[in-house]
């Protein structure tokens, strides 16, 4: 069954639960779709996983595009959301709607993302006017890691919670289909969830929200250089990948790889006689 924003609002109205990871690749799309996955994001998080910044400030449009146009290639049933990354939306309506707008036509997405509450209603309207779904993103955003002073947990006190509890409400207001609430108390997140009539996506939010996200590498096990408090691994796959490139690199040098059948053969065994 093909995931659409109806289908997202359902399962919240239904009490059933979104799964959700993120994307970046062809191939992994077409096993997540194997395995079922309601939506992929394709997070801006590739800036870390995939190109090895240390935030996702650097990440472009060109970067999203390319990214996420290979995941939507991949993608039948399974719901794209292309992230919008830093400055492609915070300037002005008319450059939002733009951004919006390649991520969609270029990028193939079914919805963009973005972060912030209250201060990016005016382009939430204007995207979602050009009937673009548009995602929010609240509580630790990574692209404001300059103005939080680090990767922390957001809403810890009653006013911050109080202002999380707003941007959630305004942004529902302005339009947005879904929002993620990243790295938030359980507590404040399952309120959020109550309080608002569109379906919350968590991570690092407690089990309240309507569903959970993930970035892929970090559930799968294969990035171990820091593993979040909220990250559970649900593979060893990055040992598997360890244990399957020393079995080449051993075969390699011991000769035993190729074979026979790995290689090709000669129309005749003749043919290359001449040549010696
Ligand atoms: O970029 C990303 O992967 C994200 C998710 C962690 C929500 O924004
Ligand atoms: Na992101």
């Amino acid at each position: 069954m093909k995931n659409t924003v109806k289908t997202f609002q359902a399962m919240k109205e239904r009490g059933e639960k979104i799964a959700m990871l993120t994307c970046y690749d062809y191939s992994t799309a077409k096993l997540l779709e194997a395995a079922g996955i309601n939506g992929v994001l394709v997070g801006d998080s590739l800036g870390n996983t995939m190109l090895g910044y240390e935030d996702t400030l650097s990440v472009t449009m060109e970067d999203m595009i390319i990214f996420g146009s290979a995941v939507a290639r991949g993608c039948r049933d399974i719901m794209v959301v292309i992230d919008m990354p830093f400055m492609s939306y915070q300037v002005s309506d008319e450059q939002a709607l733009v951004n919006a707008g390649r991520l969609m036509k270029e990028g193939r997405a079914q919805a963009v993302k973005l972060e912030g509450g209250a201060a990016v209603c005016s382009q939430i309207g204007a995207i979602t006017a050009a009937g673009i779904p548009v995602m929010a993103h609240l509580g630790l955003t990574p692209q404001s890691v300059n103005a939080f002073g680090g990767n922390r947990v957001q809403g810890k006190g009653e006013a911050a919670a109080k202002q999380l509890l707003d941007d959630a409400l305004a942004i529902q207001e302005a339009g947005v289909f879904s929002v993620v609430l990243e790295c938030v108390p359980a507590k404040l997140a399952s309120l959020i969830t109550e309080k608002l009539s569109i379906p919350t996506i968590g991570i690092g939010a407690g089990a309240g929200c309507d569903g959970q996200i993930l970035v892929y590498q970090d559930m799968l096990g294969m990035f171990m250089d820091y593993v979040p408090k909220f990250v559970r691994h649900f593979g060893k796959v990055g040992e598997a990948m360890v244990g399957a490139f020393k079995a080449y690199d051993q075969a390699v040098k011991a000769g035993d790889f190729p074979n026979e059948n790995e290689a090709f053969k000669l129309a005749s065994e003749d043919d290359l006689n001449r040549l010696y």
